[in-house]
């Protein structure tokens, strides 16, 4: 299917470096593209960034039948645009659109669109350090019909945001609360799914835990909350008497691309990874026991984020001397270096468009 495109006529002003924060501004153009039973995926099109008309009625306002990705472009060293793994987030697309009953993408035909849409933005590519460009892919119901079941007509859209760190601080370590009483996702339930209800059902505890200075909630299991999960927006990783472990993938947690890029390469590294159930308890035993060597999150919009405090039923943990920790530097060295074409990528992990 080709790609129409519509230029804008009126490019906006760019942001200066230093103001972009995380997901506040949006470049001149996005990708459109429809589904109807009668036509599957059609219409494909480039066109301005701007708003669109629903009806009240529109399913995705009731239900919340949608899904997201996140994935980021980056200017290479020699000018060039770099991808980072934009066929696992097609993949996990596709996972996510299955879980929510939305019709399946071709993964190809949507990585092309956003090689496309990047590269007439590309001009919207931040450079200073630790800064990207942010690509959201989303889809979702859009009938006009309040019976609960799923649409039968979708938009995919696809957008760009100039992005700097994600956390305020940026690789300063940051604070997490462990959540004991709300929970994320549930066994059977839509964890793995990239999908807005994850999100909406995070708010509460997040904001409760903001409002004690913690920057995110670190989410144990939805049954016993005796398992660590994973954090509101990355997965999580302990060093522990030198062995670093992550919470294996049990169906309600997101399988990261960062995770799966940094298991990969702690493992290059000659490192051992274990993935597997991890207690809370574990990591508390191990931080009183003197053995919680570092903790990070991973994600693409958090890259990789050094954890300094974890807080757990009023007792806090600090970890690493609140410093950045020696795995932490080197994942993050490596794999933005590689993001951004000035390491070699012996992983095959960067997609040059
Ligand atoms: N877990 C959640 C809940 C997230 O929102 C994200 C961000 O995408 C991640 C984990 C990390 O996933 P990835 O590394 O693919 O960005
Ligand atoms: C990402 O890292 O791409 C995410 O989706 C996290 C987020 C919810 C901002």
């Amino acid at each position: 299917m080709e790609i129409k495109i519509v230029k804008t006529t009126t490019p906006k002003e760019k942001p200066a470096a230093n103001a972009l924060g995380f997901g506040k501004y949006f470049t001149d153009h996005m990708f459109v593209m429809d589904y109807s039973v009668e036509k599957g995926w059609h219409d494909a099109r480039i066109i301005p960034y701007g708003p669109f008309e629903f009806e009240p009625s529109c399913m995705v306002f009731h239900y919340g039948q949608s899904i997201f990705e996140g994935l980021k472009a980056y200017k290479g060293a020699d000018g060039g645009v770099l991808l980072y793994r934009p066929y696992e987030n097609m993949k996990r697309m596709n996972r996510s659109n299955d879980r929510l009953c939305i019709p399946q993408i071709d993964e190809d035909f949507a990585v092309d669109a956003i090689r496309q849409l990047v590269l007439l933005d590309k001009d919207w590519i931040p450079e200073g350090e630790g800064t990207s460009l942010y690509i959201r892919p989303f889809v979702f119901g859009t009938d006009n019909a309040l019976g609960v079941h799923p649409s039968h007509t979708y938009k995919f859209i696809v957008i760009l945001s100039p992005v700097g760190s994600y956390y305020a601080g940026g690789l300063s370590p940051v604070k997490i609360w462990v959540e004991s009483e709300y929970v994320r996702a549930v066994r059977g339930g839509i964890g793995a799914a990239k999908t807005a209800g994850n999100y909406a059902a995070s708010l509460k505890a997040q904001e409760v835990a903001e409002k004690k200075g913690y920057s995110q909630v670190l989410w144990l299991d939805g049954v016993e909350q005796k398992y660590v999960e994973e954090v509101g927006a990355m997965n999580i990783f302990f060093k522990i008497g030198g062995e670093v472990v992550t919470p294996v993938l049990n169906g309600s947690i997101l399988g990261g691309i960062t995770r799966d890029s940094v298991i990969e390469v702690l493992r290059g590294s000659g490192y051992k990874v274990t993935e597997r159930k991890i207690s809370i308890d574990e990591v508390h035993e191990a931080y009183k026991n003197g053995k919680l060597e570092e903790v990070f999150g991973t994600g693409t919009a958090a890259v990789i984020s050094p954890v300094g405090e974890l807080c757990y039923k009023g007792e806090k943990m600090v970890i690493n001397n609140n410093e950045i920790g020696e795995v932490s530097q080197m994942l993050y060295d490596t794999i933005t270096g590689m993001q951004k074409g000035a390491i070699e990528d012996k992983y095959n992990f960067t997609y040059k468009i």
